[in-house]
């Protein structure tokens, strides 16, 4: 009898690919986040998400299918909801969420964390450990790309500062 023994390296890319399959999330490539693109953030914090859930032993699918989706919006969708920039902050989990319910089959966690990812900015707490995590590591990882992207502080200054400094 053989036993396969999935890494964590492949689970990952297994939760990815179903996102990947679909167009309009692939187009979240061209568009621009934190001085490079949507989809590299998206898979930034969904990484550390599933990482750091695992490792606490939540559900770590969930979790990481939450943060796949917690910015999956486009341009297009900003136009069409008349999102204006002051109000994109706030209004930006709700078109996500719209999304997802409209592409995939989503749960109670996953819903949570795509809605409030963006706390305290948006009033609602996250419920769940689940959506608690995603929430932080949107914050980590947007503060890493900060530095890293928009000001272009290389890779081991941001290094440097985001974990010896604020860890
Ligand atoms: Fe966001
Ligand atoms: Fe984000």
């Amino acid at each position: 009898m053989v036993i396969s023994v999935k890494t964590n390296k492949s689970v990952y890319y297994d939760i990815y690919s179903e996102f990947y399959n679909v167009n309009k999330f692939r187009e979240l490539k061209s568009i621009m986040h934190h001085g490079d693109n949507r989809l590299n953030h998206i898979n930034r914090v969904a990484k550390l998400s599933f990482n750091v859930s695992k490792f606490l032993k939540c559900d770590y699918i969930s979790c990481t299918r939450g943060a796949m989706m917690h910015d999956f919006f486009t341009k297009e969708d900003l136009t069409k909801t008349n999102t204006k920039y002051n109000k994109f902050l706030k209004m930006h989990p709700t078109i996500a969420l719209n999304n997802a319910n409209k592409y995939f089959e989503i749960n109670e966690i996953e819903e949570d964390a795509i809605k409030t990812h963006m706390y305290p900015i948006t009033k609602e707490k996250p419920k769940y450990k689940e959506s608690k995590i995603v929430c932080i590591c949107d914050k980590l990882i947007s503060f890493y790309e900060f530095f890293r992207f928009e000001l272009g502080i290389t890779y081991v200054f941001a290094y440097i500062f985001c974990v010896r400094v604020l860890i």
